[in-house]
């Protein structure tokens, strides 16, 4: 895991999980936040390409993520990091009875 500090603060973490199966020992999943406070003032696109630079180093050669369609932010901060759109998944998960779709992103590394 990658995180972000503000002095002896953690403001942010990002990580890429290997699948886990041997058919894709070369694949990872991506996941990351950054606190409220921090968002929107560099630290995200800084942590992103360090952990994206770290995975290609590891042998990782696809990153994939999924991201609810409403979260703009993150979709504007993965498209500027070069990951592009693989599919929406309509109807992904339910918070309150409310029905939200996702995007399933990827990014090859080499
Ligand atoms: C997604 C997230 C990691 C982005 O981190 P970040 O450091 O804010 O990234 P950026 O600075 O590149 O901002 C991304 C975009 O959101 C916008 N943004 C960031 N914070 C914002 C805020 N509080 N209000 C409005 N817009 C905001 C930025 O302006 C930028 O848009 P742009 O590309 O049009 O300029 C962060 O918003 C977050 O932690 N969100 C909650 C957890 C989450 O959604 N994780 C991802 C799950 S897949």
């Amino acid at each position: 895991m990658y995180a972000a500090m503000d002095h002896n603060d953690l403001v942010g973490w990002a990580d890429i999980t290997p699948l886990g199966v041997p058919e894709c020992v070369y694949h990872g999943v991506l996941g990351m936040g950054i606190v409220t406070s921090h968002r929107g003032a560099g630290p995200g696109p800084r942590l992103l390409d360090a952990r994206l630079e770290h995975a290609a180093r590891c042998g990782i050669t696809k990153v994939e993520l999924t991201v609810f369609t409403s979260n703009t932010a993150a979709i504007a901060l993965y498209r500027r990091a070069g990951f592009t759109d693989i599919a929406t998944i309509k109807d992904y998960r339910r918070l309150d009875c409310v029905s939200h779709d996702a995007l399933m992103m990827e990014k090859f590394l080499a």
